[in-house]
């Protein structure tokens, strides 16, 4: 499948220890900036009861989603046990000279994760 490399922004749009959005096809994707300066974008969308997660707190690299407190490790997307399943992540790719952000995207990625995730 071809990758699609995707300018989203700057570093700086997104507050440090914070996150912002942006949509794809159908899905949104939440870019976290984390506590260490790494970025990590994941899928916007808890597979509990789809919490938006750019709302929830971040531990480290584990966000909680906001709505019932499930746990999902942001570089590799999967929920912690004792819950179960996971969620779509997105290379992250920083031009540190010139401060953008890129994702690397499949064609047609975002579209079927959408389907899977409805
Ligand atoms: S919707 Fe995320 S834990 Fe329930």
């Amino acid at each position: 499948m071809e990758t699609v490399k995707m300018l989203v922004g700057s570093v700086e749009e997104i507050d440090p220890k914070g996150s912002r959005t942006i949509q794809v096809e159908e899905m949104e994707i939440a870019l976290f900036r984390l506590s260490d300066g790494e970025i990590l974008a994941v899928e916007n969308k808890c597979p509990h009861k789809g919490g938006v997660l750019s709302e929830g707190m971040v531990c480290g690299r584990m966000v909680h989603c906001p709505l019932h407190d499930w746990r999902i490790d942001l570089q590799t997307g999967a929920v912690q046990e004792p819950d179960t399943g996971c969620i779509a992540t997105f290379p992250v790719e920083v031009d540190a000279e010139l401060g953008l952000v890129y994702l690397q995207l499949q064609r047609g990625q975002a579209a079927t994760n959408a389907k899977a995730g409805a």
